[in-house]
C-alpha cells in the first residue's frame, strides 16, 4: 500500500459491479467496497457523482450488505472537484445529493483516505459515518483559496467535529491537514500504516450497522472570545475578501439555525460565489499554474538529475537562493570571491535560520540538517562534481562573463550553468563558455527563499534539457517556474517598467504619488509603485538609467522626477526620504510637500495643465499599460502563453490574485474595444509608447 496501491481485493471478479465508467463496487463479506476510479486525482466529476449515487442506492437496497467503504483507486482518494465544471451550471446529481444519500442510508459508510481528500472529496468523507486514513494522507477544504466556500456541507460538518474556531481557521486558510493532526482533531477515526482497505473493511464491520452521521452531532462548546479571535485572525489573513467573510458567516450558522437551513444557505452562497469574478480569476490561476509548470515544448524532455548545487555570489540574492536550495534538501556550496563578503553571507544565512526556529517555522533538527548541507568556498576548484551552478554576482556583464569562464573550466560535462541576472542578456553570458546549450537564466525574486516566482530563461542556444532541468529544479524548490525567452526585463520587469512609467506620466499630468499608490492599493496591490520604489531604493534604477542613457530615444517621453529625487539624495527609505518622507517613521512614509513642489514644477516645465485623477482612472491607465506591454511581448514570443504573464505579475509583483492578472482583466473586454483603449493610452503617453495589437492576448 505504501507504494500508492490500495491493497488487493479478496473477492472474485463476478462479484464486482460497475456504476458508470468511474465507480466500481465489490464485496468483502457483508461490506461493500465502493471504489472511485477517475485518474489522475479521482476528481469528483459528474460521472463520479452519478456512479456514487447509484452505488449508495445499491448498498441501501441490498439486504446482505451491512456497511460500505468508499475508497479511491490509484494514488489518492478524491483530491478535489473537477474545476472545469465550475464555470457553468452544475449538472445533477450534485454533491449534496450524493452526501445526503450516504447519510440517510441505514448502513454505515466509512471513507478510506489515502493520498488527499480535498474540497468536495473531503466533504464526501465528512458525510460518512467514519473516516479512516493512511498515515501519510492529507485532508482539507481549500475552497476559499478558489474564491468559493465549501458547498456540500463542509461548513456545517467540520465544526461539529472540531468546533467553530478550528473550523474557521481550517476553512479560511484552506490549509492541508496531515493525518496525524487530523486524528488529533477528531477528523479521522483511525489510521493504518499497512493495508488501508482491509483496515477500513474491518472498521466498517465493527460499526455493526450503527449509523453515526456527523450532521446529527452537536457543535463542541467554546468561549465566544475564542471564536471571535479565530474570526479576527481569518479576516485579517484573508484581507476581508468575500469568500472569507462568507465562510465565517456560514460556519457560524452551525450553532444558530437548523442543519437543514444552514446547508441550504451554504449551497446558495457556494452557487453565487462559484460564478463570481473572483472565483473565475482564481480558477484561471489554478489552471495556468498547472500548464506553466509543464510547457508543451518540454513534454518529452528528460531533466538532468541534480544532486548538488553551487551558488556563486553570497550577497542578498545568493544567500536567499542558497537557503531555498538547502530547504529543499540539496547540498549547497556558497562561493564568493571576497572572503569577508562570504563570511557576511554565511552570517546572514545563520541569522535567517535562527529566525526560522524563533518563529516556529523549522525545528532545531531541521535547521541543523540544512546547515550541515552547506559548505563555503572562495575557490572554484572544489566544484568539479557540482551538478547545478547558480550565479548571483554583481549585475555587470564583464564580471558575470568572468565567472562563467571559470565555471566552464571546472564544471563537469553534464552540469547546468544558470545566471540570476535581471537585465543582462543571458546569451551574452553563455557565449563565453564552450557549452552555451547548458546555460540558462534562473531569475529568482527577492527574498529568494520566500518569493514563489522563478523565471526560467531560454537563451539563444539553451538546450531543452537544460531548460527542463531548470523547470524541474524550480518545482523541487516549491517555486512556480515560468518559461521566458531571453529578452530585456524578461516578462516581469518589463511589464512592471511599463506600469511604473505610466504611473510617472500620471504624476506629470496631475496626480501625486500618494494618490496613485492609494488607488492601486485599493485595487488590491500589496503596495503602490512609489512606495515600492522607496522600499527597494531609487538609486539602483537611477544608475541603470544613466548607463542606458545613450540608447534612449531622445524624442521619447522621459519623466525626470525620479532623477531629480536621486540628485537630491532621496534614495527612498534607506536615506530617510524618497517619494515620501520617512524621518518620523522609517516604515511608513508620509506625503512630502517638497516632492509635491518638484512634481508641480516639472508639470509646468513640460507644459502639462494638471488635472485631478480619480481612483478609477488611475487604475484603468495602470492596468492598460500592463496589458499593452503584455500584448507586445506575447507577439514577440517572450512568454509561452498569455496566462504566464498573469502568473508572473501575481506571484512576483504583488498583483492581486483575485483579480486574475492584467491579461485576465484585458480578456474581459472585446478585442476591438481594447484596441481602441490601447490607442487612447498611446495618445496620452505620447511619443515612445507603442500601442499593441491586442490579438496576442486572446490566443490560447
Ligand atoms: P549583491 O551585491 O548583494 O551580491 C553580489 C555578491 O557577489 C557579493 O557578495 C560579491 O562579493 C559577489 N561577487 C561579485 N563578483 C564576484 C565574482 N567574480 N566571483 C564571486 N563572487 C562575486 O547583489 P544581489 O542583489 O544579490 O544581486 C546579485 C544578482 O542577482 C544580480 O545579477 C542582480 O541583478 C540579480 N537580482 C537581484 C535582485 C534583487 O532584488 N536584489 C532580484 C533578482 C535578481
Amino acid at each position: 500500500f505504501r507504494s500508492g496501491k490500495t491493497g488487493s481485493m479478496t473477492m472474485t471478479a463476478s462479484e464486482a459491479r460497475s456504476f458508470g465508467p468511474q465507480v466500481r463496487m465489490e464485496r468483502a463479506g457483508s461490506i461493500a467496497v465502493i471504489a472511485i476510479d477517475n485518474p489522475p486525482i479521482n476528481a469528483g466529476s459528474l460521472e463520479v457523482r452519478r456512479g456514487l449515487l447509484d452505488a449508495v442506492q445499491a448498498v441501501t437496497e441490498n439486504t446482505e450488505v451491512t456497511g460500505a467503504v468508499l475508497i479511491g483507486e490509484g494514488t489518492t482518494f478524491i483530491a478535489g472537484s473537477d474545476l472545469r465544471e465550475f464555470g457553468q451550471p452544475l449538472e445533477d446529481p450534485q454533491l449534496p445529493t450524493v452526501i445526503q444519500a450516504v447519510e440517510v442510508s441505514p448502513k454505515p459508510f466509512v471513507a478510506a483516505i489515502h493520498g488527499a481528500a480535498l474540497g468536495g472529496g473531503f466533504e464526501l468523507a465528512l458525510g460518512c459515518d467514519a473516516r479512516v486514513a493512511a498515515e501519510d494522507a492529507v485532508v482539507g477544504l481549500p475552497e476559499v483559496t478558489l474564491g468559493i466556500i465549501p458547498g456540500a456541507g463542509g461548513t456545517q460538518r467540520l465544526p461539529r467535529l472540531v468546533g467553530l474556531s478550528k473550523a474557521i481557521e481550517l476553512i479560511c486558510t484552506g490549509r492541508r491537514v496531515s493525518a496525524p493532526e487530523a486524528s488529533m482533531l477528531g477528523l479521522i477515526d483511525a489510521t493504518f500504516d499497512m493495508d488501508l482497505k482491509a483496515g477500513a473493511i474491518a472498521y466498517a464491520s465493527s460499526l455493526a450497522g450503527q449509523k453515526k452521521p456527523v450532521i446529527q452531532r452537536s457543535v463542541p462548546r467554546e468561549p465566544e472570545a475564542t471564536i471571535k479571535a479565530a474570526e479576527e485572525k481569518a479576516r485579517k489573513a484573508g484581507r476581508e475578501r468575500p469568500p472569507v467573510l462568507e465562510a465565517i458567516r456560514v460556519i457560524r450558522l452551525a450553532t444558530e439555525v437548523t442543519p437543514l437551513e444552514a446547508l441550504t444557505t451554504e449551497r446558495e452562497v457556494f452557487q453565487r460565489l462559484r460564478v463570481s469574478e473572483e472565483a473565475f480569476a482564481l480558477r484561471h490561476h489554478f489552471f495556468a499554474e498547472r500548464q506553466a509548470t509543464k510547457p508543451a515544448s518540454l513534454k518529452e524532455v528528460e531533466p538532468h538529475n541534480i544532486e548538488s548545487v553551487a551558488v556563486i555570489g553570497s550577497g542578498t540574492m545568493g544567500v536567499g537562493i542558497a537557503v531555498a536550495a538547502l530547504n529543499a534538501g540539496f547540498p549547497v556550496t556558497l562561493l564568493d570571491m571576497d572572503s569577508q563578503a562570504l563570511e557576511r553571507g554565511r552570517e546572514r544565512l545563520r541569522e535567517h535560520y535562527e529566525g526560522s526556529i524563533a518563529r516556529g517555522k523549522l525545528s532545531q533538527e531541521e535547521v541543523s540538517a540544512c546547515l550541515n548541507r552547506l559548505s563555503i568556498a572562495t575557490d572554484y576548484e572544489v566544484l568539479g562534481t557540482t551538478d547545478l551552478f547558480i550565479e548571483a554576482v554583481f549585475e555587470d556583464l564583464e564580471v558575470k562573463q568572468k565567472v562563467f569562464r571559470a565555471l566552464d573550466q571546472v564544471a563537469h560535462p553534464n552540469a547546468i550553468l544558470a545566471t540570476n541576472t535581471s537585465y543582462l542578456e543571458v546569451s551574452r553570458i553563455a557565449e563565453v563558455t564552450r557549452r552555451p546549450e547548458s546555460v540558462l537564466g534562473l531569475h529568482f525574486f527577492s527574498p529568494a527563499q520566500i518569493m514563489r516566482l522563478l523565471e526560467v530563461v531560454q537563451a539563444q542556444h539553451t538546450g531543452l534539457e537544460a531548460l527542463a532541468t531548470g523547470m524541474a529544479f524550480g518545482r523541487k524548490l516549491k517555486k512556480l517556474p515560468v518559461l521566458v525567452q531571453d529578452s530585456f526585463g524578461f516578462i516581469g520587469n518589463r511589464i512592471y517598467a511599463a506600469y511604473r512609467a505610466q504611473c510617472e506620466y500620471m504624476l506629470e499630468e496631475g496626480a501625486f504619488p500618494e494618490e496613485i499608490d492609494q488607488a492601486l492599493e485599493a485595487y488590491g496591490f500589496a503596495m503602490g509603485p512609489f512606495a515600492v520604489g522607496d522600499m527597494s531604493g531609487l538609486d539602483i534604477a537611477w544608475q541603470m538609467r544613466k548607463q542606458r542613457a545613450a540608447q534612449r530615444d531622445p524624442d521619447a517621453r522621459y519623466v525626470s522626477i525620479p532623477d531629480i529625487l536621486c540628485e537630491m539624495g532621496r534614495f527612498g527609505r534607506k536615506s530617510g526620504a524618497g517619494y515620501y518622507d520617512y524621518r518620523e517613521d522609517p516604515k511608513k512614509g508620509k506625503p512630502d510637500p517638497e516632492v509635491a513642489e518638484i512634481i508641480r514644477s516639472e508639470s509646468e516645465r513640460k507644459g502639462y495643465t494638471r488635472h485631478n485623477f480619480n481612483e478609477e482612472e488611475i487604475q484603468r491607465r495602470a492596468l492598460l499599460a500592463m496589458a499593452n506591454e503584455a500584448a507586445l511581448l506575447l507577439a514577440e514570443g517572450v512568454a509561452d502563453r498569455p496566462a504566464d504573464v498573469d502568473l508572473v505579475l501575481v506571484n512576483g509583483y504583488g498583483f492581486p490574485k483575485w483579480k486574475g492578472g492584467p491579461v485576465f482583466q484585458a480578456r474581459q473586454k472585446e478585442p476591438e474595444d481594447l484596441a481602441r483603449e490601447f490607442e487612447e493610452l498611446a495618445r496620452l503617453s505620447e511619443h515612445g509608447f507603442r500601442a499593441a495589437d491586442p490579438a496576442s492576448l486572446f490566443e490560447r
